[in-house]
């Protein structure tokens, strides 16, 4: 790992998402309405307990979201009230539930993929400040990883994983073909802070893989912020293969 790299390994899935949650209302105090954070959330399910303890209190009071923008690191062209839909699993559990939901731009799921794959990146230019390369950078991204070492929809061996001079791009996932919007690997890097929350001892054998041997040929392992910070917020059942420090 390198230097701007952290391993936190927790006793269980619940004290990442309280990590998680912590992490968003320290950081909604550091922005203001007419300077709000921009933020991307994963998908999958391990995010789900974060909107869930989110949209309790103390969290629900205590994190000031007319500071926050929320965006996604990838979604499923799909319906946003479609089970599969990671804009509605946080709108489920999460924004709904709130006095006043905050600020979100998702995917436009019932558009065709490359439609939809046009309208987010002219989101995502219009509403996130870009860096001297005309790249949207993001306050935090929040990223899963699958047992086959993908991050938000960049799939092994997909074309999408190669992509380095466009902001998101189109992928299908291996198994079921189902069309999805995601991020490329340059906005993921050019964040200032990326967090993956990994657990499950299912992720055991890619954890080592992409955070130990450092090996490319899988997305996870690509997510290096050229400037920002990244952390590996795992479980105990998912750091089973990692060389003790
Ligand atoms: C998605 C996600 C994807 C997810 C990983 C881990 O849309 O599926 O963005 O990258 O984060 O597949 O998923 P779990 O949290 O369900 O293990």
């Amino acid at each position: 790992m390198n230097s701007n790299t952290s391993l936190l390994v927790f006793e269980n899935p619940g004290l990442i998402a309280y990590y998680a949650a912590q992490k968003l209302a320290t950081l909604s105090t550091k922005f203001t309405p007419a300077k709000p954070a921009n933020i991307a959330l994963s998908g999958g399910s391990t995010p789900k307990a974060l909107f869930k303890l989110l949209a309790e209190a103390p969290f629900s009071e205590v994190v000031q979201w007319k500071n926050l923008r929320f965006f996604w690191g990838d979604e499923r062209i799909v319906p946003p009230n479609d089970p599969e839909s990671n804009f509605g699993a946080a709108n489920e559990l999460l924004f709904r539930h709130l006095p006043e939901p905050p600020m979100y731009y998702r995917v436009a799921g019932l558009l065709q993929p490359e439609e939809a794959n046009v309208q987010y990146r002219n989101v995502l230019t219009q509403m996130v400040p870009i860096n001297e390369y005309g790249i949207p950078v993001f306050d935090w991204i929040m990223l899963g990883m699958g047992s086959d070492g993908h991050t938000a929809s960049i799939f092994p061996g997909q074309p999408l994983q190669n992509v380095q001079d466009d902001i998101c791009g189109l992928a299908s996932h291996p198994e079921t073909g189902q069309k999805r919007v995601s991020f490329t690997m340059t906005v993921i890097n050019a964040a200032r802070d990326v967090s993956f929350l990994a657990a499950g001892a299912g992720k055991a054998e890619m954890l080592k893989r992409v955070i130990e041997e450092e090996d490319t040929t899988y997305p996870a392992a690509q997510v290096a912020p050229v400037s920002g910070g990244l952390e590996w917020c795992v479980d105990k059942a998912a750091a089973t293969l990692l060389s003790p420090k």
